[in-house]
């Protein structure tokens, strides 16, 4: 890092994980975006380079989440500054692991370093949100959350924002296939209910307990039956052609449970060694592509650090 210039990585996130629709997320090692500032000699935002993905992202600053994440903490902050930003990602848009919320949390870390800002993660959590709503239409922390504190992330509450980080088993490990068709968060989170039924509720709230609990107790057994979302993924399922086919295919080579991670189309599983965790990605990414469609995957402990300064 000089004076003038930070490069960042910030990591990529699983959310929802089975029953934590909106409250649950936890960051991986790999992918991620990188992001890097300069500072300008003037009081100019710009944007000056995206590079990493087919979809067209906004340059503009005011339509991209790392844009409006900078933005909002400039202006609360009344720091009067200009600074150019670059955006490299390395995984798709609309991929359901966290790519909007990367950007945001990559950009507001790396200008809080860069800046001197000495803004704690809690109060970057409110800047990164408002990036990320500008892509996602709707404030969830799920992604946001993990990307910046790194770790299992349990939002209990939102008004106010209480962040809870959840021990996880050492050997906790986790498949992520892409398929590569897109889904956007926003368009996924339209064809939600807007009200769940008591019975519902109660299971969801159940299994999200239970996840909870397995996890703490690294109770392999117990994370895998928690793993069931009643909510969202009954309805998102349907979007994700090849759904029962990659989890087939991750329960064949020995996942534990299978999910849609964030609105899809990526799917996750959890497994308890890394020699089935590459297995299992195998087969799913194997599955995926009988299907002609383009794919990839990743395996990844969790990241329990988030984001870094890469210089
Ligand atoms: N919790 C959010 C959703 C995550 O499922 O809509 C989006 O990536």
């Amino acid at each position: 890092m000089s004076s003038n210039s930070i490069r960042v990585f910030a990591p990529a996130s699983v959310s929802n994980v089975g029953p934590g629709f909106d409250i649950m997320g936890f960051a991986v090692k790999f992918p991620g975006d990188e992001i890097i500032i300069r500072k300008r000699n003037d009081r100019k935002l710009r944007i000056t380079k995206i590079t990493g993905v087919k979809t067209k992202l906004p340059m503009n600053i005011s339509q991209n989440t790392a844009g409006v994440a900078i933005k909002a903490m400039l202006k609360e902050l009344q720091v009067n500054v200009g600074l150019d930003i670059e955006i490299h990602k390395k995984m798709e848009v609309g991929s359901g692991i966290g790519s909007s919320a990367a950007s945001a949390v990559g950009a507001v870390f790396a200008a809080n370093k860069l800046l001197s800002l000495k803004q704690s993660k809690n109060q970057l959590l409110n800047f990164a949100l408002a990036g990320e709503s500008i892509a996602s239409g709707a404030i969830h922390a799920d992604n946001v959350a993990p990307a910046l504190f790194g770790g299992f992330i349990l939002i209990r509450s939102y008004n106010p924002i209480d962040i809870i980080r959840i021990p996880t088993p050492k050997n906790l490990y986790c498949s992520i296939v892409f398929p590569q068709i897109q889904i956007k968060t926003i368009e996924a989170r339209r064809i939600l209910p807007a009200e769940v039924n008591l019975k519902t509720a109660c299971n969801q709230a159940g299994n999200a307990a239970g996840l909870i609990a397995g996890l703490i107790t690294s109770d392999f057994n117990l994370i895998a039956r928690s793993l069931v979302d009643h909510i969202a993924e009954p309805r998102r399922a349907k979007l994700i052609p090849i759904y029962d086919q990659i989890r087939n295919s991750a329960f064949e080579a020995g996942a534990i449970n299978c999910n849609v991670t964030g609105s899809g189309p990526s799917m996750f599983a959890f497994s308890d060694s890394q020699i089935k965790a590459i297995k299992i990605a195998q087969s799913m990414e194997a599955s995926v592509k009988q299907t002609n469609t383009k794919c990839v995957s990743y395996v990844s402990k969790i990241n329990h650090i988030g984001p870094k300064v890469l210089d």
